[in-house]
């Protein structure tokens, strides 16, 4: 596996392999590597004939009280999992290759609507810095397609807007949602619980679960989210959302319709963590 610490680098083999006429595969991420991040890898190589991933902890998706300096970084086991998942390149940007003008000066990304609502109305500016990188990404790596976990739904919606609108020449891969045996989705994020946490973490799953179950025996929407609340509540999380939606993130009426899904936001102590069940698969 090469690794490429310049745009120049990753961009002087993205236009090799262009020119012998081989497609490439991006899988973005921030690092701390799990199975989850693995499984895009491996997406990516049954999708196209070469596979770049990057590892960016990107500071303008980060609030100015959220977990940026803390964020796991673990380069050499990164490195390690990715060459074993048959990773062919390895893009290690700086942040001043990122953003040459620094983070004040840089060209701003606004996605308006769907950056407002769930995650983005908790986090502010999240995803217009999310949108801003990947689409710095992809134009540094020039890919044919970009595999992102489902996982972060509103986020693979937010990518897929973005690279519509722009024009970016770049299929959009969504990827399954893996899980610990347990049910907790993977995240870099789960090794900051603590102790008993780990435990009760599983329970953002099982309300998932079960607010699918009572969505399809027709239950009032406002009484499934409310009790996806308490149920979270009582386990101790503070709740940022716990909402049903349709796949394009707007509210539904009828709880039996085709294409929604769960969508859940909650902290733990220090951890905040994300979720959701797409409750069949109609939901995009
Ligand atoms: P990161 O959290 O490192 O995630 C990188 C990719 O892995 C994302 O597409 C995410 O959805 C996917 N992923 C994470 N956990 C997963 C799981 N349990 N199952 C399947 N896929 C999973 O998301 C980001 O980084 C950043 O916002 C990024 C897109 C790289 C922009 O900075």
């Amino acid at each position: 596996m090469q690794v490429f610490r310049t745009v120049a680098e990753v961009r002087a083999q993205s236009e090799a392999w262009r020119r012998e006429g081989l497609t490439i595969g991006f899988v973005p991420t921030m690092g701390n590597l799990h199975a989850g991040h693995h499984a895009l890898v491996q997406l990516a190589r049954e999708r196209a004939d070469r596979v770049v991933a990057s590892i960016f902890v990107n500071p303008t998706q980060f609030g100015p009280n959220e977990d940026y300096a803390r964020y796991p970084r673990t380069p050499d086991s990164d490195s390690d999992g990715l060459r074993v998942h048959g990773c062919d390149a390895l893009f290690l940007p700086s942040v001043e290759d990122m953003y040459p003008f620094g983070t004040m000066g840089c060209v701003q990304m606004h996605v308006p609507g769907i950056t407002d609502i769930l995650d983005g109305a908790h986090r502010p500016g999240h995803f217009n810095g999310v949108a801003q990188v990947v689409a710095r990404l992809f134009n540094m790596v020039q890919p044919q397609l970009a595999v992102f976990g489902r996982k972060d739904y509103q986020q693979l919606k937010v990518i897929r807007y973005m690279a519509r609108e722009m024009s970016f020449p770049v299929e959009i891969v969504p990827a399954p949602t893996l899980r610990e045996p347990d049910g907790l989705a993977m995240s870099s994020r789960n090794q900051y619980l603590q102790g008993v946490e780990r435990q009760l973490a599983t329970t953002i799953h099982r309300v998932l679960l079960q607010a699918r179950q009572r969505a399809g025996q027709g239950d009032a929407i406002a009484r499934i989210e409310s009790e996806a609340r308490g149920q979270l509540e009582a386990a101790g999380f503070s709740v940022d959302y716990a909402e049903l939606r349709r796949s394009d993130l707007s509210r539904p009426t009828d709880p039996t319709e085709r294409g929604l899904l769960a969508l859940v936001a909650a902290r733990l102590g220090r951890t905040r963590l994300i979720d959701n069940l797409e409750f069949d698969d109609d939901a995009g």
